[in-house]
């Protein structure tokens, strides 16, 4: 069971662990952590819980949701608000909204400064869909309902590796047959595109260990334009307008995991302007804080991507971020679903908005194109010295 107890018994103890690395300790975890009050109000969320029920804020109406649609869920924290005991090891399948999951739940009481229950409880919830997926469908070949994006991912790596191995070893044993050539060719591109989009699902589905390093997030931005071939000089017909703010802050996460998102939301707007148009981003200080749980102040920066493409309907703005969803005939449908992870995984927000930018204006606001726009939490400013 969590050993957790409430944040000012943490401050004042002499093992010099203190509130800032634990709330740090707790948004690091990739299991879900939702505390509740008796009252079953959320106290606190960290990253983990919010990607896991596809939420950006987790409130009394998620919570009152996710236990309408989990009644197993509702019978264990019950059974912890009234006897003060956890209850631990319960593997279940949790309805989030549209999606279900394998987890593995435990509920313990959030014990008070004296060590006794009352205060709440701590749901504690472990995605299992990685290992649940591949043995469930050994028992009960039931694939369509409950095999995991994650375990069909599994299942599929294994034998594509030998099948590549295959037609390679055939390419070499023909050199000269231009058929058996073209053949094998063909096996190679089908192989090598499985394999991105099982390594894409398995992103998306899967762990994620993210570092927590001071990153600076210009340097984020051109490595990921520089990936995406835009610069230092973008290609004729590709205007690239940055707007960026220079006296931001670093955020405090993963380079490289930054760097895959905004490659991802600037390769969807060079695919979406065609190689004619402008593409635009813009970095600023976001002017509302968050406060959170232990009344900490949190500051955010805002980078925006836009570009002066098509867009998209207005009825499709709400399937952008749904696995799979893809206009595109070799796209994956899975490059935004994975950067929206990234960044709830970094305590930030990703959404999208119809309107770009206009090319004629530079940098002017236009009703078509797209925007996608991420808040990310920026380093805390250096305690003067003492
Ligand atoms: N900038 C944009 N302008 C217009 N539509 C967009 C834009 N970005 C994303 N979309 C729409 O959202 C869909 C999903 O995007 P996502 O990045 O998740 O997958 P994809 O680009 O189709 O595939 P992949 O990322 O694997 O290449 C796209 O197919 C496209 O229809
Ligand atoms: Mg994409």
């Amino acid at each position: 069971m969590l050993p957790l107890i409430t944040g000012s018994a943490l401050i004042a103890t002499d093992r010099g662990i203190n509130l800032s690395l634990w709330h740090d300790i707790i948004d690091s975890l990739t299991d879900a952590i939702i505390v509740l009050s008796p009252a079953m109000e959320p106290q606190a969320v960290n990253p983990a819980a919010k990607t896991m029920l596809g939420v950006s804020q987790v409130s009394a109406a998620t919570v009152a949701d996710l236990v309408h649609q989990n009644d197993w869920l509702g019978r264990m924290v019950g059974a912890c608000l009234d006897s003060g005991q956890g209850l631990g090891d319960m593997e279940a399948v949790l309805t989030a909204g549209p999606r279900e999951l394998a987890v593995r739940a435990e509920v313990s009481p959030l014990l008070n400064t004296e060590g006794r229950p009352g205060g709440g409880v701590i749901i504690l919830l472990h995605d299992l869909s990685h290992e649940k997926g591949a043995a469930e469908a050994a028992t009960t070949g039931d694939l369509n309902l409950r095999l995991s994006p994650a375990g069909l991912a599994h299942e599929v790596k294994n034998p594509l590796t030998g099948i590549k191995g295959a037609a390679e070893l055939m390419a070499r044993m023909f050199p000269d047959d231009p058929r058996a050539q073209q053949y094998c060719g063909v096996i190679l591109d089908g192989v090598n595109r499985i394999a991105s989009l099982v390594e894409q699902v398995l992103m998306v589905s899967g762990p994620q260990r993210l570092a927590r390093e001071p990153v600076n997030i210009h340097m984020v931005l051109h490595q990921a334009m520089r990936m995406a071939g835009l610069y230092p000089q973008p290609p004729d017909g590709v205007v690239v307008v940055q707007d960026f703010d220079p006296s931001l802050p670093d955020v405090i996460g993963d380079a490289d995991a930054l760097e895959r998102t905004f490659l991802n939301l600037i390769k969807n707007a060079v695919e979406a302007i065609d190689l004619s148009g402008t593409i635009r981003l813009h970095t600023r200080i976001e002017r509302e804080f968050r406060t959170t749980a232990e009344g900490r102040r949190r500051r955010f920066l805002r980078v925006e991507v836009s570009d002066s493409g098509p867009g998209i309907p207005e009825d499709q703005l709400a399937q952008l971020f749904t696995p799979f969803f893809t206009t595109k005939p070799a796209g994956t449908g899975l490059g935004l679903v994975l950067c929206q992870r990234i960044i709830a995984l970094h305590g930030g927000r990703l959404w999208a908005q119809r309107g770009g930018v206009d090319r004629t204006k530079a940098a002017g606001a236009s009703k078509d194109g797209m925007t996608f726009k991420v808040t990310l939490p920026m380093m805390p400013p250096e305690k003067p010295p003492q």
